[in-house]
């Protein structure tokens, strides 16, 4: 879903109907001034013959239909003005904290960090955000490089993420999906590809979700996977992403512990396929350019074993 039209949350339901409001008074207004004007323009007065001053009985009239129009003009805006800071303030009001997610833009992906008192349960993950229905979430959004957006259209209004400025908004989702969002601040080359996820889940789902993706991994027994969890060690990936449990533990691109519970790779650049994987580590510049992630040049054995092993990180 990936639409204001079809609101999956109350903040998102306000801002459609403010939507729908303003579309139905500013349509109806439209259509009567056309009216008015198509009868101005085929009713022919006096002789034709250049302009007519009206008598000074009609000329009244007039200025008293004017102002009759500009007065009810000024009375609709200024509904919407009232209509419009009572939908800014439900938007803004800080209900009782439930869970907080951190999110920080990057150059072109969506850095995700849920908190936890206990620092090894911290869970960081990007591009795909998983929240509990019908609970309160809170987002606090920071920016890495410059200025992005963060905008999931079905769930809430667009939010700016600021470099040096910390900033936080929140909404509920009332109900079940998967909602895509997308960077709405034009941030550079690949702007377009900043796309992101969050799917809401019922909370035993979503328990079920943060538990797992919240454990760290053990070193894999097929030989395979091994092997691919060496070239990603030896072969440069471990220079930009972390994976936990093992000794890859740099911040500069997406955290990969749990890659393959991800639909999309590349901020929802691909669907996360073996296929896709291969494609995006062999030539990401082709697929996203101007990309910070260099091309990986592999053979098709060591390839083939990074990408099982990656796809394996659920
Ligand atoms: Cu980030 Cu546009």
């Amino acid at each position: 879903m990936h639409s204001f039209f079809h609101p999956g949350s109350p903040h998102a339901n306000a801002v459609a109907h403010l939507w729908w409001w303003m579309f139905g008074v500013g349509g109806a207004i439209w259509i009567g001034v056309t009216l008015v004007a198509l009868y101005a323009a085929f009713t022919r007065r006096g002789s034709g013959d250049g302009l007519v001053e009206p008598p000074a009985a009609e000329h009244r009239r007039i200025e008293r239909v004017v102002s009759a129009a500009t007065f009810v003009t000024i009375l609709i805006l200024a509904g919407f003005l009232v209509y419009d800071f009572s939908v800014g303030r439900a938007l803004a009001a800080h209900p009782q904290r439930g869970l907080t997610i951190d999110v920080t833009g990057h150059q072109w992906w969506w850095e995700v960090t849920y908190e936890n008192p206990d620092p090894s349960r911290r869970l960081v993950t990007a591009n795909e955000m998983h929240v509990p229905v019908g609970e309160p979430v809170q987002f606090t959004l920071r920016a890495a490089d410059v200025i992005h957006s963060f905008w999931a259209p079905s769930l809430d209004g667009k939010r700016d993420l600021i470099p040096g400025y910390t900033s936080s908004f929140w909404f509920t989702a009332d109900t079940a999906g998967v909602y895509r969002g997308q960077c709405a601040e034009f941030c550079g080359l690949e702007h377009a590809k900043m796309a992101f996820y969050i799917v809401a889940d019922p909370r035993p789902r979503f328990e079920a979700w943060l538990k797992a993706a919240s454990q760290s991994h053990q070193a894999p027994a097929d030989p395979t996977l091994a092997y691919g969890e060496r070239v990603f060690l030896a072969s440069g990936c471990a220079t930009c992403h972390s994976i936990s449990g093992t000794q890859a533990f740099a911040t500069v691109g997406p955290n990969l512990s749990h890659f393959a519970s991800r639909s999309t790779i590349a901020a929802g650049t691909l669907t996360n396929t073996s296929v896709n994987l291969t494609r995006w580590i062999l030539n990401p510049q082709v697929v996203k350019p101007g990309v910070g992630m260099p091309a990986v040049p592999l053979d098709s054995g060591p390839l083939t074993a990074l990408v099982a092993y990656l796809e394996s990180l659920k």
